[in-house]
């Protein structure tokens, strides 16, 4: 009984158009910026749980290991240019191959600046740092981007690995209300 009231109060609203105008009004927005990576500080390993700073030259030893994320999200390349959020989440190393490795990334992308200030986009995938080109899902938002889906192209712009850090290029693709 509970679902018939349901479904004729669904049916009304959907013919009155409550419904079918928010459903329909469906927006793609492409977003371009860069991600200042700096790992070397923030990584653990279960062989010595404390954070402490671990080179990324022995990242085939990373399996396992955790890394904790909260980095700048710049319009350019150059860490002095226009800031437009950070990128605040967990990085695990989730493969046993050296030759391979990657990372599953679950991230939070706030945007503090820019016209998307507000607003944030949850990526949630595999990274394979290695690759040129990699390719993560985004999977929610918050504020403009209620409701998103959609992927992001990531690439790797310029890296310093004895320094840990890596300036990482996000174009990012999503259908959101
Ligand atoms: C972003 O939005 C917040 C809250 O509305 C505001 O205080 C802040 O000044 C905005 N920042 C920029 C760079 O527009
Ligand atoms: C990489 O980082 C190290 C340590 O911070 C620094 O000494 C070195 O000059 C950097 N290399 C390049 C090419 O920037």
């Amino acid at each position: 009984m509970a679902t018939t009231t349901t479904t004729t109060l669904l049916l009304l609203l959907l013919s009155s158009g409550v419904i079918s105008g928010e459903l329909t009004d469906i927006k793609r927005t492409h977003i371009r910026f860069f991600f200042h990576n700096s790992i070397h500080r923030l990584v653990t390993t279960p062989a010595n749980p404390i954070l402490q700073p671990v080179p990324m030259q022995t990242n085939s030893k990373l399996f396992g290991s955790i890394a904790v994320l909260d980095d700048p999200l710049t319009e350019g390349p150059d860490r002095t240019s226009k800031l437009v959020g950070r990128a605040q989440g967990v990085s695990v190393f989730s493969s046993r191959s050296a030759a391979e490795p990657a990372t599953l990334m679950n991230v939070n992308l706030i945007f503090t600046g820019g016209k998307h200030n507000g607003s944030t986009l949850v990526v949630l995938g595999r990274n394979a740092i290695h690759s040129e080109i990699r390719e993560l899902p985004v999977i929610a938002g918050t504020g403009k981007f209620r409701l998103a889906r959609g992927y992001a192209k990531v690439t790797t712009h310029s890296h310093n690995l004895t320094a840990g850090r890596a300036v990482v290029e996000y174009n990012v693709h999503v259908f959101h209300h």
